[in-house]
């Protein structure tokens, strides 16, 4: 029974741990033999005639949005925004003439993203839900679905639903960029790149002592903690701080690390854990120069990079991907460094105070 925990103390290590099987599942379901997407030509006839997309979500799947706009932007050249749903419902910016919603939502009820997916019906707009639940109102009421295949996720921190949803935006931006014949993504190995994500994602969770060890050190007794990266590294930072939040109760925080000189940097203290994720190239750099001015005024700096830019004394290397999809490999070790402090405070993991799993009021 996929919803039962078995051996795992909770479900939220569980769920970690089936990310890199999820990933071969969505290969499965959403590749052919050649390695193409197949994705029906209806719906990536639909978004190719919009002008820009706009996609909607919640805490986490808001996060997976962050990411999955770049992916269409880069693979599919169409202008992607991105939107929490709870504001887009309330005070929705200038639309373009032809625009075409994308909806993320793990359980596919959230009340304030099905308040947006009303609207836009209301204008006969196009629209996609990507959901884990079949037939879930978001789903039902969306122009187009696809699913997640993630298998029931119980823990309230989000974890493979988002490696999912990041997995599907990448699926349907490179599908959609084939369609509209978009050179940058005929070039975009997709079937062997979420091949080496799984394998990727294995190695990390097979090294979760050592992922341990760290939460241990570095997050079991501050109240603050910061997560800061540049561009993609910087979306992940916003979800790496809310998985620590949600279950641990430090006060985590992710920043674009340029971002720190003009306030945060305040904020730091001896000892104050700033983590730092490392993958593109281009600002590999410019945030380790951030994270120095971090531990000169006595940060207690570990550093999350990708191996091709990773130094002696990053606390934790990941293996290499395409840059683009480098989140589905950058996440696992926050979540686990989440996972671990909440462990280690002896709480309840899998059911952290005053939050729930779906969110059906405004
Ligand atoms: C709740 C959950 C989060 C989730 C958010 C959006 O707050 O605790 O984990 O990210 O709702 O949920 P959805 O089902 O729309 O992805």
């Amino acid at each position: 029974d996929a919803a039962d925990k078995g051996a795992y103390p909770f479900y939220m290590l569980k769920e970690i741990d089936e990310q890199p099987a999820v990933m071969r599942r969505l290969v499965q379901e959403y590749l052919g033999a050649d390695g193409q997407p197949q994705i029906d030509t209806e719906l990536l006839a639909q978004m190719k005639a919009a002008d820009h997309l706009y996609i909607i979500g919640a805490g986490t799947s808001y996060h997976a949005g962050l990411i999955g706009a770049r992916l269409f932007e880069r693979l599919a050249h169409v202008p992607t925004t991105v939107h929490i749903s709870s504001e887009f419902a309330y005070e929705q910016p200038l639309l373009s003439d032809n625009p075409f919603f994308i909806f993320l939502s793990q359980s596919g009820e959230t009340a304030d993203s099905r308040e947006v997916l009303v609207h836009v019906n209301e204008n006969h707009w196009p629209s996609l839900t990507i959901t884990n639940v079949d037939k879930s109102t978001l789903s039902r009421e969306a122009t187009h679905t696809l699913l997640l295949y993630a298998g029931p996720e119980i823990a309230v921190a989000s974890t493979k639903a988002y490696t999912a949803q990041v997995a599907v935006q990448a699926i349907l931006a490179k599908a959609l960029g084939e369609f509209v014949g978009n050179q940058a993504a005929q070039s975009f190995d997709i079937k062997d790149e979420l091949a080496k994500v799984a394998n990727g994602m294995q190695a990390l969770v097979d090294s979760k002592e050592e992922i341990e060890a760290i939460a241990a050190n570095a997050l079991a007794k501050p109240r603050n903690a910061f997560y800061i990266g540049r561009g993609i590294d910087w979306a992940v930072s916003l979800e790496a701080a809310l998985k620590l939040k949600e279950i641990s109760y430090v006060q985590a925080e992710g920043f674009a690390s340029g971002e720190l000189k003009h306030g945060t940097i305040a904020l730091i203290e001896k000892d104050t854990p700033v983590v730092g994720i490392i993958t593109q190239d281009r600002t590999a750099g410019l945030t380790r120069s951030n994270l120095e001015e971090t531990a000169a005024r006595g940060a207690n700096v570990l550093t999350i990079a990708a191996r091709h830019l990773a130094k002696e004394d990053d606390a934790i290397i990941l293996p290499d991907v395409d840059p683009m999809i480098a989140p589905l490999l950058s996440v696992v070790p926050a979540q686990l460094l989440a996972y671990y402090t909440s462990l280690g405070k002896g709480l309840d993991v899998d059911k952290p105070r005053n939050l729930a799993k779906s969110v059906t009021v405004q």
